[in-house]
């Protein structure tokens, strides 16, 4: 049996999933895996920070946290003063981020995420500020020290696009995609097919506990920009920002202009995509009035989808219900697995290499 040792940093919806994941899967990751996973250092904002080189209970934490409480209550002494000392402290082979994302810079996870390639971690996010910002120089790092830097969780949770990419298709290109890749906003679309004001809509996500207090990084389209702008940069190879996705929100839908959709038998959908034209990439993120026969028509509520087309296998679709914290800690987990274990190779395969 070989421990691995994990430093949490966030300990949120998605760390606490983790951690949750962690001790449901425990027995099957030892005997299917041979991999004995051991939480050695927690770090958040307002709650605290942890470590214990010998492991940490993660139900104490976790019932903690949730009363909330400090978990330098039980941390081993010296308790480091900053979540960059904590990572230069902890002796773990892993560091799984969650913090919240920083649109604009995607500090300070891709400092993080840097001081832990540095002392030889793997580094994994589910935070798409640093894929976004940094995706380049954190892969080119993790490849200097013979480590990855995995983000499967930042779209479309724990699906696996990213692996599906880099294991399951090699010498695949990638030429377009079309979806629909943020949940909040389907969401509401959804509610008010169903008769709800935007702002009811709204309120009932936020209620659901899908939408955020400021709902605007969904509703004006910056969640599915972002997300797009992920895709094509590391799975299309063309580096692009935010800006250059071109991007509405659903917040110019009126209640009309859904019942109009609705008695027509259409239905108003957050696309995104984006393909190739020669060098470069057209990306775009936009509400669009879809008809019963497009694909995207039947995906309701928080269900997301996204449809590839590539030089090889012509469209492949790969659809996601119920998402939530467990998926994304799922996709986390998933990404450490495939880290560690014997078959795993250090260094990622060309397609997700970046250039
Ligand atoms: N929720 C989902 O289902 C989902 C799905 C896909 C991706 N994600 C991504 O996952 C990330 C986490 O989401 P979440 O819902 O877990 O957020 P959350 O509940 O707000 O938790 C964020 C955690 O990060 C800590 N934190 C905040 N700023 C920090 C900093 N500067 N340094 C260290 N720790 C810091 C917070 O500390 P305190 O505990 O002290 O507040 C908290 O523990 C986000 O980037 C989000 O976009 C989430």
């Amino acid at each position: 049996m070989r421990t691995v040792r994990l430093l949490l940093i966030g300990f949120g919806n998605v760390g606490q999933a983790v951690a949750e994941l962690v001790l449901s899967k425990e027995a099957e990751i030892r005997s299917v895996h041979g991999l004995a996973l051991q939480v050695v250092g927690i770090g958040t904002a307002s709650h605290g920070l942890a470590q214990d080189p010998d492991g940490l209970s993660l139900s104490r934490a976790l019932g903690l946290v949730r009363r909330g409480g400090d978990l330098r209550q039980f941390s081993r002494q010296p308790i480091p003063s900053d979540i960059e000392e904590l990572i230069r402290h902890t002796q773990a082979e892993a560091l799984l981020e969650s913090i919240p994302v920083n649109y604009e810079s995607g500090q300070p996870a891709i400092g993080y995420l840097t001081s832990a390639l540095e002392r030889g971690m793997h580094a994994i996010t589910a935070n798409k500020g640093p894929v976004i910002h940094a995706f380049a120089p954190l892969t080119a790092l993790a490849a200097s020290h013979g480590r990855q830097f995995r983000f499967e969780a930042t779209v479309m949770d724990g699906a696996p696009i990213f692996s599906l990419w880099r294991e399951g298709l090699p010498a695949a290109r990638l030429d377009s995609f079309r979806g629909i890749l943020n949940s909040t906003t389907n969401l509401i679309l959804t509610l008010m097919e169903q008769g709800r004001s935007f702002d009811a809509a709204v309120a009932e996500a936020q209620r659901l506990g899908i939408a955020e207090s400021d709902p605007s990084g969904d509703t004006e389209g910056w969640d599915a920009a972002i997300k797009v702008a992920i895709l094509v940069t590391v799975l299309m190879g063309v580096p692009i920002g935010l800006g250059q996705v071109q991007r509405r929100g659903i917040d110019g839908l009126t209640e009309v202009d859904i019942r109009q959709a609705s008695e027509a038998g259409r239905r108003w959908k957050l696309v995104c995509g984006a393909k190739r034209i020669g060098e470069r990439v057209e990306a775009r993120v936009g509400p669009e009035q879809l008809d019963p026969g497009d694909p995207l028509f039947h995906v309701m509520g928080t269900s997301s989808a996204v449809t590839f087309v590539s030089d090889v296998l012509g469209e492949l679709t790969i659809s996601e219900s119920a998402p939530g914290p467990r998926t994304t800690a799922y996709g986390m987990l998933a990404d450490l697995i495939n880290c560690v274990r014997p078959s795993s190779a250090a260094t990622p395969s060309p397609s997700l290499t970046a250039a």
